[in-house]
């Protein structure tokens, strides 16, 4: 049995996990900065990579302590090496790397997409590759045809803002705090809909590409018209993402081949209604829809160090670079729109 400490620190969670290869969880710990940042409304870079800096060493001798470990039972040191806020991923690749050094243990540098794009199979042993996935967080929004480990087809990305960012920005828009994602989710439950006319962008178009930047402007004019309840811009809200979603992942599945699985994975996955379209469309095309449970969906360490054992064999250098953007896809063109977002 392989067991692998995985590390977390790329954005606002400090998480540290030992997962085996029998797809056994040992240990998880997850610090979460909710807290720290609620006041800005989003996370301050500069305060995340101090509370990693505090917080992290403490919680890896935790996780260890949990599992009844110490680094000398563990078979390789994986973390997060990019892409995320700068700072916080150096905290934790750096202290990977001290850790390797220290225990002669090979340290693997995990990009943070593929950690949600592999997450599915620590939770389902029978995901096989080629599956057509969803990656959907506060920072990405693609569609990725994943054909092995390392091997990423992008078919489609985000022309402006992230779909967890537009729910972020909505939960601010309508006084619902940070972060807002499961919020807006809560309060579209008790609203309406059809009540509130919203956009629809990019849907029908060729390419499987996004974009909520204009989604996010007409959420704003409904609110400051003053003519909507929020539960009801909540939802219609909600629903203009789901739209948009479920089109571009149909456009993509009619161009990406056969595929095994629909797969949806990162922190937006964790929302019932998005998950429930997304299950329908795959009944629609027969096929199987896998997601992960909701503590895999959003970040956390377990599913770094599953990646860490899907690539066990693998030991990066100790000058290991940590990278503010990593493409899991460095082929796919940028597309028009995308100034901000890989
Ligand atoms: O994957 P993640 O934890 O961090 C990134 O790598 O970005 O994703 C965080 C994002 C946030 O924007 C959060 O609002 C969103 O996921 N999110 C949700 C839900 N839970 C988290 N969005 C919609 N519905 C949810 N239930
Ligand atoms: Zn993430």
């Amino acid at each position: 049995m392989a067991t692998v400490l995985g590390i977390e620190s790329s954005c606002d969670e400090t998480a540290a996990a030992l997962v085996t290869d029998g797809r056994v969880i040992l240990a998880q710990r997850i610090a979460s900065q909710d807290e720290a940042h609620r006041p800005y409304g989003g996370v301050v870079p500069e305060i995340a990579a101090r509370a990693h800096a505090e917080r992290l060493t403490p919680l890896i001798e935790a996780t260890l302590a949990d599992a009844g470990m110490t680094l000398a039972d563990v078979d390789a040191i994986a973390a997060t090496a990019g892409p995320g806020l700068i700072g916080g991923v150096m905290v934790g690749l750096v202290t990977a790397k001290a850790l390797a050094m220290a225990s002669d243990k090979p340290l693997i540098a995990i990009n943070h997409l593929e950690g949600h794009a592999l997450s599915p199979r620590l939770a389902d042993e029978s995901l096989g590759f080629p599956y057509l996935l969803l990656l959907v967080s506060g920072g990405h929004c693609q569609l990725l045809l994943v054909e092995g480990v390392g091997r990423y087809r992008r078919l489609g990305t985000t022309i402006d803002d992230a779909l967890g960012e537009a729910f972020d920005k909505t939960a601010k828009l309508l006084g619902l705090g940070y972060p807002g994602g499961p919020a807006v989710e809560r309060l579209a439950r008790e609203g309406n809909a059809k009540r509130v006319p919203l956009p629809r962008p990019l849907v029908g178009s060729a390419e499987p590409h996004f974009s909520f930047a204009g989604l996010k402007s007409a959420v704003m004019r409904a609110k400051v018209s003053g003519h909507h309840d929020d539960a009801d811009i909540a939802a219609a809200f909600q629903q203009a993402a789901i739209d948009c979603l479920i089109d571009r992942s149909r456009r993509a599945l009619h161009g990406a081949g056969p595929v095994s699985a629909l797969v949806v994975a990162g922190g937006v996955a964790a929302n019932q209604a998005i998950r429930s379209a997304l299950e329908a469309l795959a009944a629609e095309h027969g096929l199987p829809f896998v997601a992960p449970p909701l503590g895999l969906c959003t970040d956390n360490a377990a599913m770094i160090a599953w990646a860490g054992i899907e690539r066990l064999g693998q030991s990066d250098p100790l000058d290991t670079p940590a990278r503010p953007r990593w493409p899991l896809d460095p082929t796919a063109e940028a597309v028009r729109g995308a100034g901000v977002k890989a």
